[in-house]
């Protein structure tokens, strides 16, 4: 059976995004046919999965390691219908509903690196690049594209990421089962779409209570500008708080910056 076969004979006959899902042997970025699919009007819940990804994207223009039969490579088109500003925190909830997921689907909990990063141990196990295109001439959102990559059975790395990258399979010494997980994934993402207004405060909590990055000493690297400070706290868009060496605070915007551990990823 195909991996596409079993997420939909793993979801619920009547759940509302059984049929919107889109399967590919390989795409450039599921998050770029997602967009693609979102201007042609493509509705909420469409969902854009491959099975490799020539030139998976992340946060800041980095790549995302893709390779065929491995990984998950899954995006999501939200409309939410709200202006922009209200969503400061749809990564956040992303971040935590693909960690529930993978806790749901495998039993392995990952914890999430501010902002959008799913960890094990020292690692990283995936990523969220969340895309939003607003309505012309308007501050309201027209789409949000959610893009989740999980590193699952891979066994090894190329040696730029092996140091810092882990997959579900190696934290198990097991292979894992994709299609539990992209069911799990479209099952917690279904809710968090329902909530993620209403329940923005309840999100953020569950975001705090992962987040390893709280109470850490970190460096904060702004282009070729690198500061040390502490994690304080995560405010209710998602801003991490922070106390500089002189005192200073500051709310930190994911845009800006990458957080590292003092000495190395973590
Ligand atoms: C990051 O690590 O900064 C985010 C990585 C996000 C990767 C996923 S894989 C599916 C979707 N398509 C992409 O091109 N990127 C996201």
């Amino acid at each position: 059976m195909t991996l596409i076969d079993s997420i939909r004979l793993s979801l619920p006959q009547a759940h509302p995004w059984r049929d919107s899902l889109h399967w590919f042997p390989t795409l450039d970025s599921t998050n770029n046919h997602a967009k693609t699919l979102a201007r042609a009007g493509a509705p909420q819940g469409t969902v854009v999965l491959a099975d490799a990804q020539e030139a998976g994207r992340g946060r800041l223009g980095r790549s995302f390691h893709s390779p065929a039969g491995e990984g998950i490579y899954f995006s999501l088109i939200l409309r939410p219908d709200c202006p922009a500003d209200q969503l400061m925190h749809l990564t956040c909830a992303v971040a935590t509903a693909a960690a529930q997921a993978i806790v749901q689907a495998t039993g392995i909990q990952p914890r999430i690196k501010w902002t959008n990063d799913l960890v094990l141990g020292k690692a990283k196990v995936g990523g969220i690049l969340t895309e939003l295109s607003l309505v012309p001439g308007t501050d309201r959102v027209d789409w949000a594209i959610v893009g989740i990559g999980i590193n699952c059975n891979q066994s090894t790395f190329p040696p730029e990421i092996a140091p810092i990258a882990t997959s579900l399979a190696l934290h198990r010494d097991a292979p894992v089962d994709r299609s539990r997980i992209v069911s799990a994934l479209i099952r917690q993402l279904h809710t968090m779409s329902a909530t993620l207004l209403p329940e923005k405060s309840l999100w953020m909590d569950r975001y705090r209570a992962l987040c390893m990055t709280l109470g850490q000493e970190i460096s904060l690297v702004r282009g070729d500008s690198v500061t040390h400070a502490l994690a304080l706290s995560i405010d209710d868009n998602g801003a991490l708080v922070v106390r500089h060496r002189d005192g200073r605070q500051e709310a930190v915007t994911s845009g800006e910056v990458s957080v590292r551990g003092m000495y190395g990823y973590i």
